[in-house]
């Protein structure tokens, strides 16, 4: 049983962007000097303080939560759910007393939960996953993190600049594989800045007790030795325990629910929404399966329209995503890319943030915007007009026309957008 907000709330999204804004504010500090601020003695970071301040926020959120269900008039019942019928579910508290609730349809948000790797079963002492990290009472010294996916990565990137030794191995060919080459090589680059070791195309083989906490040998013939381990290979779904097969909701092979894109799994009036699904992973696109999903109880008729839904990833610096990569655009699409470095840009400098870029994919025959791909300060934040721009089906001459404010990181955009059409004058004029 969990609080409310669940994943997203308690052990992910919130919880580990207090965490991120602490390291961010710690590195801010350490470069105080670079401001033109001198402070007395170096900072020093107190990660029980960062911890209270997390939870802080975590408390206030999931009682927003209570309030807006109160204020909404939805009635909660807090316990484990197992649905004993096609419109019933029996809900166990924590004293063990049942209740049981009846509906003419029932939505399935469960989500998901870290994935173990079978050989390297967590432990929460040696080897941890994400969910641990957020508890721990200190900090490690080094840390071995397995995965350079988007958990994987924001952790390296946060534990370094909170002076932790990272080390990371990645089984595919780059960090953030899931994202445009290009990026990934960017990335890679910010993490060597940020001394972490990365091993890519690489696998751990084993796990043995010893060195600073634990010695692992990895395939390709090293060893790294670390105080623990972090697993970060992606998520597993919650789908056991909860009458699915008694009335014959199928599930993929993975273990998340078949469903269509109108949110309905093959048993009538029983829907699923989020992580559970298998398809989308993310927080805020649950959010929109749960709007479709109501609608379609309530005797609508929506589907999902996921056009646009930017990927935003809080590592440093942050990476932020939309629409294609460039070897998809290129398969489907003539294609053109525009690109704007960040050192280019007045707002970088005074922000003292340089590292990065901005990719524009058109299509060369009709302009219309195909993908873009940044790394970067703020990415997270001013990815939306890029994403806006593909949700509306705009071009690039469309996207690079708006007079964006000045000085302003998003201008970036704007000119990756000219450049796409080798029309940006705050470049060096290209042949
Ligand atoms: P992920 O799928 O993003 O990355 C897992 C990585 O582990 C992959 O690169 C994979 O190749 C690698 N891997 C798998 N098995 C391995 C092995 N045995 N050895 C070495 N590498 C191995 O999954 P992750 O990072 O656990 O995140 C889970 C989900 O949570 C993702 O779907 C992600 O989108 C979501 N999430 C989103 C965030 C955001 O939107 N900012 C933040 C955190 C998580």
């Amino acid at each position: 049983m969990d609080k409310l907000g669940g994943v997203c709330l308690n052990r992910g999204c919130i919880p580990s962007k207090a965490l991120i804004a602490s390291a961010e504010q710690y590195r801010r500090m350490k470069r105080a000097a670079d401001f033109g601020i001198n402070l007395a003695s170096p900072p020093v970071y107190d990660w029980a303080a960062m911890k209270a301040r997390k939870d802080k926020i975590v408390g206030t959120l999931v009682g927003g939560i209570g309030q807006l269900f109160k204020s909404h008039g939805v009635d909660y019942f807090p316990g484990y759910g197992r649905i004993s019928g096609q419109n019933s579910v029996v809900v166990t508290d924590e004293n063990d007393s049942e209740t049981r609730l009846k509906a003419d349809n029932i939505i399935i948000g469960t989500g998901s939960r870290s994935a173990n790797i079978p050989a390297f079963p967590v432990d929460s002492q040696r080897i941890l996953n994400s969910d641990h990290l957020l508890e721990l009472a200190n900090l490690p010294g080094s840390i071995l993190i397995i995965g350079a996916g988007v958990i994987g990565c924001e952790w390296a990137c946060m534990l370094s600049l909170l002076d932790v030794q990272v080390t990371v191995v990645e089984m595919l060919d780059n960090a953030l594989p899931m994202e445009d080459p290009d990026t990934s090589r960017l990335m890679e680059r910010e993490l060597k800045k940020l001394k972490v070791q990365l091993h890519t195309k690489t696998m751990v083989e084993s796990i043995e007790p010893g060195g600073e906490g634990v010695t692992a040998k990895l395939s390709s013939g090293r060893t790294v030795s670390a105080n623990q381990v972090l697993v970060a290979v992606g998520r597993a779904f919650n789908t056991e325990n909860l009458g699915l097969e008694e009335i014959g909701v199928t599930l993929d092979k993975n273990g998340s629910i078949k469903t269509t894109d109108d949110m309905r799994t093959n048993v009538k009036n029983v829907f699923a929404i989020g992580d559970v699904r298998g398809q989308v992973l993310l927080a805020y696109t649950a959010v929109h399966d749960g709007a479709v999903a109501v609608d379609n109880a309530l005797g609508g008729n929506a589907t999902r329209n996921y056009l646009g839904v930017p990927s935003v990833i809080f590592t440093h610096p942050e990476v932020a995503s939309v629409g294609m990569r460039e070897a998809e655009a290129a398969e489907k699409h003539e294609m053109a890319v525009g690109r704007f470095p960040l050192r280019a840009l007045g707002k970088a400098h005074a922000e003292n943030e340089i590292a990065g870029e901005v990719k524009v994919i058109g299509d060369k025959k009709t302009d219309r915007v195909l993908g873009v791909h940044i790394v970067g300060a703020h990415a997270t934040e001013i990815i939306h007009t890029a994403a806006l721009a593909i949700n509306q089906g705009l071009t690039v001459t469309q996207l690079g026309s708006l007079i964006f404010g000045h000085p302003v990181i998003s201008e970036s955009i704007m000119e990756a957008a000219h450049d796409l059409h080798r029309m940006s004058v705050h470049l060096a004029k290209k042949k």
